[in-house]
């Protein structure tokens, strides 16, 4: 079964542009899980521009499926993931001031850094994941570094998807052969849709979970939340 983790990163932005509890996070996060959702992800940012500090403990304290916190390994991240103790951390390469992940790690160069950090949450009871590109010699030095997992940076295939999606799958049919071949565990995500859903997962062996947030709240507001999780729900079934 592949994963359907639900990014909620967008209801805490619209939560606040008013300063107040509306809409609440944590209620989302539950009603998700209610849904059908496998998961929750979130992506605590230095600012706190959407997912706060708060959030990450008030939603540990009452989520029932799979919680996976991602974000850059700076020393207050590492601090919060091992206080918060999510089922899943994401490692993303990110700096404080982008809008969103736009790479993977450039595992080779920062190996030693990530080796360590890895090891860190692994101690922690921690499941680790590493946001990486189709790329296999990332795969490799991910695997070198300790990961258990890593999630493919799925843009690329969601821009190239519309033209020819039998070009846009096929680097991440080879990064997940690599990835299988290594022992590790497979994640995708970053403009998954509706649209390019279904495809992708069938194409893809071995699909452990999908995080997809901006594309799935914004069908929310035409569809509501329930249906579009059950839509999202139905494009990893065969
Ligand atoms: N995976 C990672 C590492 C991300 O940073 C994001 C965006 O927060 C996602 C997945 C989800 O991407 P999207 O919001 O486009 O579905």
């Amino acid at each position: 079964m592949t994963k359907l983790s639900v990014n909620i990163n967008k209801v805490a932005t619209l939560r606040n542009a008013r300063g107040f509890n509306v809409p609440d996070v944590v209620q989302v996060a539950l009603d998700c899980e209610r849904f059908g959702a496998d998961g929750i992800t979130v992506h605590p940012r230095p600012d706190e521009r959407h997912i706060t500090m708060k959030d990450v403990y008030d939603l540990k304290a009452v989520l029932r499926t799979e919680f996976n916190i991602e974000g850059y390994p700076s020393p207050e991240f590492i601090d919060l993931v091992l206080k918060a103790k999510p089922h899943q951390v994401t490692l993303v390469p990110d700096t404080p001031e982008q809008l969103t992940s736009n790479a993977g790690w450039d595992t080779k160069t920062h190996l030693s850094f990530l080796k360590e950090v890895l090891d860190t949450f692994s101690s922690a009871g921690v499941r680790t994941s590493l946001f990486v590109s189709t790329d296999v010699e990332m795969i490799e030095f991910a695997a070198k570094a300790g990961t258990d997992r890593v999630e493919l940076y799925t843009e690329p295939y969601a821009s190239a998807f519309p033209k020819n999606p039998e070009a846009a799958v096929a680097p991440f049919v080879e990064a997940a052969n690599a990835a299988r071949k290594l022992g590790l565990g497979l994640n995708a995500g970053h403009d998954l849709s509706l649209q390019n859903l279904n495809y992708f997962f069938t194409n893809v062996p071995g699909l452990d979970e999908v995080s997809i947030g901006h594309a799935l709240i914004s069908d929310a507001l035409y569809l509501g939340l329930e249906q579009t999780i059950h839509e999202y729900k139905k494009c990893l079934n065969r």
